[in-house]
């Protein structure tokens, strides 16, 4: 299986990176990714991280960035499945707490209202991702609604949408992705580790940085036990 682990921040990637001894092999030409190249059970794993903003150096995370990445990369390297490995916020009123690990049902946008017509739909998204049924057996994680946006902090209309949509995770780069992955046709498996708690009443922020180590190490974990199930079968 032809394997890309696509990751927005250099932090959520670091431990996975040392774990499986990735090395970086390029960066992107007009992008600011960068891609890394390990081998796993003899076969050659794929992992790019978005990379370092180029004007104002920081990772270029968001919808925009991680699209192009997907799309660059799905050109480069045709991957048979596409791991979206990363931090989001989770929600305590649905149960979710601070180092959970998440894999979606549906993936949508919160920040696409187009109320007209069949535009409606098509703003929020609603992409289809790998099916995860299989991997209930031996791996241990919560499922639920993924939905995503360009923003850190959400509004009263967000509040709402989240409710309505009984959202579980809240992140930042995974219906962009999806998008993208869709048009392909190659399977998306999204899976989140929650830094923060969107119903919680804390800043965002400051509850993101401290729990980012936390939640990055859960994913870890977790990813290595995927992997190598996944390279398995
Ligand atoms: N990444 C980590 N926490 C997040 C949140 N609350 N919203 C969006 N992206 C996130």
């Amino acid at each position: 299986m032809k394997m890309l682990i696509l990751y927005a921040m250099n932090d959520e990637a670091k431990e996975t990176i040392k774990e499986f001894s990735f090395e970086k092999v390029e960066e992107g030409e007009f992008l600011p990714y960068e891609l890394f190249r390990s081998q796993v059970c003899g076969q050659t794993i794929n992992l790019a991280t978005l990379g370092q903003d180029k004007k104002f150096g920081v990772d270029s995370v968001g919808t925009v960035p991680a699209a192009l990445t997907a799309f660059d990369l799905i050109n480069k390297i045709r991957p048979d499945l596409i791991i979206n490995p990363g931090t989001a916020g989770g929600f305590k009123s649905r149960g979710g707490k601070i180092g959970d690990i998440y894999l979606p049902t549906k993936v949508l946008f919160h920040h696409r209202d187009i109320p007209m017509g069949k535009f409606e739909a098509y703003g929020l998204g609603n992409y289809e991702v790998f099916n995860h049924q299989k991997l209930k057996k031996s791996l241990e994680f919560k499922t639920g609604v993924f939905s995503t946006s360009d923003s850190l902090t959400s509004n009263e209309k967000d509040q709402i949408f989240f409710e309505e949509n009984e959202v579980v995770i809240k992140e930042m780069e995974a219906a962009s992705i999806c998008y993208v992955c869709e048009m392909a046709k190659i399977p998306y498996l999204g899976v989140k580790s929650v830094t923060d708690i969107v119903d919680g009443g804390r800043v965002t922020s400051e509850e993101f940085l401290e729990n980012l180590e936390t939640a990055s190490k859960n994913l870890q974990v977790f990813l290595k036990k995927l992997i190598n199930i996944l390279l398995k079968n």
